[in-house]
């Protein structure tokens, strides 16, 4: 499958707004645009609403789980995928309805599960035989303190198909920790147990992988959980009314990445889904996860240039590092999966260079860490020079550590009138050292 040549369409700020910002809130920074969140999650929805009037789409809260970032897909209709106990209490500060939030976790602790339902929400999906006993357990056992309708259920499915990614963003293959497999009978058995149990199973869920350009994946594993779906019709009478294929869409990190735009994407998907359901009487809701696709190209990450030294280098004679105010503790990316980003320079301290050098840019971290390799920017790059790398809304922020003790930057938005404020603020060194019990006799 080719896909569409797409237009670049990742948010990036001009000389003038990144120096205020930097000015304001402090460096490393993570900027999210709001106009270009709510455009992304309108122009899914149109694309997918275009084949599929009744579609909805969930934005997955694990890519950027930062409470004013949530309200605003919510408000654009989306309905709120959490992983995680945490995940639903920030979506619940927002003020989602907890009907309107559904639970992912391939081990959801008693705990979790138990708060879930105590707090009305809408939908479990449900991961293990062992969870499909708890649920059932704390659906049919005392309900005291329990105020609100059961959760519909969902099973996830793991369709055995392996999509060209990361292999530690690949999770429809059969060889997966996450869901119930088609192909060795689990799922068939965790259908058969749900409906024996009487419980409100409404569904199915596949999630292939993350960062999908080719979308083949996707596309089988919408039509075999679209199959499954049919075959526990015929064999069981079991109708299913909701299933969701997950999220994956790629985006634009580099040049290289070609993403297909949310229409193609959609329709491609939508089809697949409706061809397998032929002539089978059901006709269930769709439902559509994701997250990068939403959120990663409205986001960009502030860093101050703190020093830049050339070193020799084998093979390549010599090497210039820059040194940024982040790295490992605001974006692990490039250190779990070799991840590479878009860097430039937004204001510099000296005149504008016409020539451009490779860089390798380099985090703060007590690692030998390279952040972004073979970075092209200007040749007078120099100490206190302002860089923003593109297309860093999703999974930073919600994957950074506090490592080597540095605090995780704030986040700022750009209102769509152009004024900005944070909607996380910076890490404090109070909030750093709460945590920390120095029991009496150690010296
Ligand atoms: N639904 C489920 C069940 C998922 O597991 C995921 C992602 C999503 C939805 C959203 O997928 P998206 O549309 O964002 O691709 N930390 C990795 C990404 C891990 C994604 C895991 N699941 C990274 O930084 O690339």
């Amino acid at each position: 499958m080719t896909a569409a040549p797409l237009q670049d369409t990742r948010y990036r700020l001009s000389e003038a707004q990144a120096l205020e910002l930097a000015e304001t809130y402090g460096t490393p920074l993570y900027v999210v645009d709001e106009a270009h969140f709510r455009q992304r999650i309108q122009t899914y929805y149109q694309g997918f609403r275009a084949v599929c009037p009744s579609g909805e789409l969930s934005f997955a809260t694990k890519a950027n789980s930062t409470a004013a970032l949530i309200k605003i897909a919510y408000s654009e209709g989306c309905s709120i995928d959490v992983a995680s106990e945490g995940e639903f209490r920030v979506a619940l500060m927002a003020g989602v309805p907890a009907s309107a939030c559904h639970l992912h976790g391939n081990n959801k602790q008693l705990s979790e599960l138990t708060f879930a339902i105590s707090e009305g929400i809408g939908t479990i999906v449900l991961d293990n035989f062992e969870e499909i006993e708890a649920v059932a357990k704390l659906l049919k056992g005392p309900t005291s303190g329990i105020q609100h309708s059961a959760p519909s259920l969902v099973i996830r499915l793991a369709p055995g198909v392996d999509p060209v990614t990361h292999a530690k963003i690949s999770t429809g293959q059969a060889d997966t920790k996450f869901g119930f497999n088609i192909v060795d009978g689990a799922a068939e058995k965790a259908t058969q147990r749900c409906l024996a149990l009487g419980l409100p199973l409404i569904g199915y869920h596949c999630h292939v992988g993350s960062q999908l350009l080719d979308p083949e994946a996707q596309i089988s594993g919408g039509e075999l959980i679209a199959k499954f779906a049919a075959d526990m019709k015929a064999r069981h009478g079991f109708e299913t009314t909701y299933l969701n294929v997950g999220g994956g869409l790629g985006v634009r990190y580099t040049e290289k990445d070609i993403p297909m735009s949310h229409a193609e994407y959609c329709s491609e998907i939508v089809a697949a889904v409706n061809r397998a359901l032929e002539g089978t009487g059901l006709n269930p809701k769709l439902g559509q996860e994701p997250g990068r696709s939403l959120i990663a190209e409205s986001g960009v990450t502030l860093y101050r240039v703190g020093s830049v030294k050339t070193v020799p280098a084998k093979e390549i004679g010599t090497r210039t590092y820059v040194a940024v105010d982040g790295g490992l503790s605001d974006n692990p990316r490039p250190a779990l999966y070799g991840s590479k980003y878009t860097v430039e320079r937004v204001a510099a301290n000296s005149e504008q260079a016409t020539t451009n050098t490779p860089y390798t840019i380099s985090g703060k971290h007590c690692e030998t860490d390279k952040l972004f390799e073979d970075v092209s920017l200007p040749s007078d790059l120099a100490a206190g020079d302002l860089l923003q790398v593109l297309c860093t809304g999703a999974y930073n922020s919600s994957m950074a550590s506090n490592y080597n003790r540095y605090p995780r930057p704030a986040t700022a938005l750009i209102r769509p009138d152009g004024s900005h404020c944070l909607i996380q603020r910076r890490d404090s060194w109070e909030e750093m050292l709460a945590r920390e019990i120095l029991p009496e006799g150690l010296g």
